[in-house]
């Protein structure tokens, strides 16, 4: 882990220079662009399935705001739409009165073609835009939850992405983000560590041949801050509380950030 200060102010993809983010933000793009085809097969093949467990401990997490008889919801970095399909599935049974809308945003069209043909298969509404989650094109306040699964680390500025969730969010609105973070037990880290520096960038650079995609994700992964760096990070950035639940052993962090 690296402090959040310097020099890893956001996602460095391999071959950029620190401090240009346009060009980290465009190499992210692209990267996803070449592995949207396979992403979902080997999101799910490389996580042993405990992505789609992730996503409902937030989903479960966020309930008393899907219970609301008004909520805007926007999941930013949405890539193939696991997360806004879910978020969107459980306002339905939570309120099957209400019509279960979810923004569903991303750079990466590719991306977000793959969420829109999800969305039509399972009858729910469709929103999406195509739109840099540091400049989204919302209104400020005009969000009650702010979701992010697996994007916050790939973005180019970390503190400029926390301050625009902020804007977006209302008075009591909640950012929550799914990120990776290292494992805190000894043994659990150093078998989590084999795995994502040995197993996963061959497996995911093969399977996806993409040729680098897999080792930017062990390499983001390790790069990231740490759980109290980010929590240091959004309360600077404006929020007022940070809740951290760390899930499988720490592998991945549940961030619960209220306005
Ligand atoms: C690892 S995927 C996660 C996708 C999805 N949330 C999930 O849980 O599977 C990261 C996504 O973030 C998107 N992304 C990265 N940086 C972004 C940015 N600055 N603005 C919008 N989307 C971005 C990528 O295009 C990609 O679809």
């Amino acid at each position: 882990m690296v402090p959040v200060e310097e020099p890893q102010r956001g996602a460095l993809p391999a071959g950029i220079e620190v401090g240009n983010e346009a060009e980290a933000a465009r190499a992210v793009h692209d990267m996803f662009a070449r592995v949207a085809p396979r992403y979902d097969l080997l999101n799910h093949l490389l996580s042993g399935q405990i992505d789609r467990f992730w996503r409902r401990k937030l989903v479960r997490a966020v309930r008393p705001y899907l219970q609301r008889d008004a909520v805007s919801i926007a999941d930013c970095c949405c890539g193939t739409g696991d997360l806004a399909l879910a978020l969107a599935r459980e306002r339905a049974r939570l309120r099957p009165d209400k019509v279960p809308a979810c923004l569903a945003s991303d750079f990466c069209r590719p991306m977000l073609v793959r969420a829109a043909d999800k969305f039509e298969r399972a009858g729910l509404p469709r929103i999406l835009a195509e739109a840099d989650a540091t400049r989204m094109p919302l209104p400020d306040s005009s969000v009650d939850l702010v979701t992010i699964a697996f994007g916050f680390r790939n973005l180019a500025n970390y503190r400029v992405g926390a301050e625009e969730f902020c804007r977006l969010l209302a008075p009591g609105g909640c950012l929550a983000v799914l990120e990776f973070s290292q494992p805190t037990f000894k043994l659990w880290g150093a078998l989590f560590n084999f795995y994502f520096q040995h197993v996963l960038p061959r497996l995911g650079n093969a399977i996806s041949g993409s040729g680098g995609a897999y080792s930017y994700l062990q390499d983001s992964v390790q790069r990231f801050p740490s759980p109290e760096q980010v929590r240091k990070l959004l309360i600077g950035a404006g929020f007022k509380r940070v809740e951290i639940r760390p899930l499988s052993g720490g592998v991945s962090v549940l961030y619960l950030a209220y306005v």
